[in-house]
């Protein structure tokens, strides 16, 4: 079956056409020569954008020079209201700052540490699946948001006040269209950002909750009670540079950007994961055949080897944070041609990850190409869907352990086939998902497990 791919916009529209297509949807708003292209320059009154596919170019971005590609402020303002200075949208000395104190939580030897709430999500996400006709995005981000909660703070998704946060979340995303063009286009700063009716109510109401988690935490460390999870290991750490520790409003502002790239992000992922082997029942059966003796150790994720390349090719084409944006800060050669400081630099996961000059049979499912020697050049020039570089997500390890061990859970307990007339499209709102919602029908397997 054909994995899905979103209609190309026409090579020439209009920049105000552009700025429609983009708000509705920034993947279909591209033209497909992009998927052949180097580099594109976008000319708009406002702003020059460059997408850079060339991977030179992607790594001088990413991993030679990245102090000199920071993110714009724009992303800032566009995030504040719920981010505020988290992690994800500083730059300088005080990201750096941040990365020191979060690194160490997301440490291979750390992440074991998680495997047992991430084995426990996974026993209630079987638990959770239904039967007949179900909608798995959905089901995929209580999923995630479960394992967020269980790894950060050692509650389940049912507790009151998770439950609380994730619905505040969902409300919050409803806004998304207006946060994708606010955060992504630099428009001049006269321009109304137009913030949507209850987008800074609903931030409001997240962050009210996060904080008295927070700060909860705070006391139970204080009081030598607190459960050795990822946000008292956060809480914590002290950067070796300079000795400080978060604060309760900068931990809270981490909470946050934990909570929406870690849950957000990986639910994407999940969901097209379960379509992809929906959409390929002979390989479907072999990830149930590979799971089906799995053993509720850190050890057994080493073990699934084809669902790990599953969830690679996944990543791949789906790729859940499609498009990153940089800005550059001094006058620039891309591949001969002359960048002014302030232009946006686009570096695109998803033309990458499906680029017709980097991947053979670019728009094809196949697992098993993570086992072709080729592969590792592909996947070293267009591979990007954690990034790159010292800016690398901080989840990447933890998110690959999560996405492999809550697929193999469910892939041997249920078998799940793709229904008629109801292929997913993709569209990018925060992250990659489907149009209608990913609708599957799901059987329960006997016997196996
Ligand atoms: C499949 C799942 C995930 C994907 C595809 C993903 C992807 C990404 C990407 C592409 C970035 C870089 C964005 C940019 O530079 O503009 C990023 C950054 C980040 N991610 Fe993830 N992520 C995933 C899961 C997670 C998880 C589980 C966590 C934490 C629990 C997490 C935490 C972060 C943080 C804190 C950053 C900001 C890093 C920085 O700017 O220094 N992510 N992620």
């Amino acid at each position: 079956m054909r994995v899905p791919k979103p209609a190309p916009r026409p090579d020439r529209v209009s920049l105000w056409r552009y700025l429609r297509l983009f708000r509705e949807d920034i993947l279909s708003a591209q033209p497909a020569r992009l998927y052949r292209a180097w580099m594109a320059e976008f000319r708009t009154p406002f702003f020059r954008s460059y997408m850079c596919n060339d991977p030179a170019l992607v790594r001088r971005v990413l991993q030679e020079r990245p102090d000199d590609f920071p993110k714009s402020d724009r992303v800032r303002e566009g995030l504040a209201p719920l981010l505020g200075q988290s992690v994800f949208v500083t730059n300088g000395e005080m990201w750096k700052r941040q990365r020191r104190i979060i690194d160490p939580a997301f440490e291979g030897g750390r992440l074991r540490d998680t495997f047992p709430a991430m084995w426990a999500a996974g026993e209630a996400a079987v638990a959770r699946m239904g039967t007949g006709l179900v909608e798995v995005e959905e089901f995929a981000s209580h999923a995630a948001a479960d394992v967020i909660f269980r790894t950060l703070f050692s509650i389940p998704i049912e507790d009151r006040d998770a439950t609380a946060v994730f619905h505040a979340f969902r409300a919050y995303q409803r806004t998304q269209p207006i946060l994708n063009l606010a955060a992504f286009v630099p428009l001049p700063r006269w321009l109304p950002r137009g913030f949507r009716r209850g987008t800074r109510a609903a931030a409001a109401e997240i962050r009210r909750l996060i904080t008295a988690m927070t700060a909860r935490r705070a006391a139970e460390i204080a009081a030598g009670t607190a459960p050795d999870d990822l946000a008292t290991k956060i809480m914590v750490t002290a950067d070796p540079v300079t000795g400080e520790r978060f604060e309760t409003e900068e931990m809270v502002d981490q909470v946050a950007i934990f909570f929406l790239a870690g849950h957000e992000t990986s639910a994407s992922a999940l969901g097209w994961a379960l379509w992809l082997l929906a959409a390929h029942p002979e390989v479907q059966e072999a990830v149930a055949a590979e799971a089906a003796g799995m053993v509720p150790e850190f050890s057994a994720l080493s073990r699934l080897k084809l669902t790990r390349d599953v969830f690679r090719e996944t990543l791949r084409l789906f790729p859940p944070v499609p498009m990153m944006v940089r800005e550059t800060t001094c006058p620039e050669d891309f591949r001969g041609r002359a960048v002014k400081p302030g232009a946006q630099v686009v570096l695109s996961s998803w033309h990458l990850g499906r680029h017709e000059r980097i991947w053979s049979d670019p728009d094809g499912f196949d697992p098993a190409r993570w086992g072709r020697e080729e592969t590792k050049a592909a996947a070293r020039d267009g591979w990007l869907p954690f990034s790159a570089g010292p800016r690398v997500c901080t989840g990447a390890g933890f998110a690959m352990a999560e996405g492999v061990l809550l697929l193999a859970m469910l892939a041997r307990a249920f078998r799940f086939e793709v229904v008629e007339g109801r292929v997913p499209v993709p569209v990018a709102h925060l992250t990659v998902r489907a149009k209608d919602g990913i609708w599957l029908r799901v059987t329960r397997r006997g016997g196996e497990i």
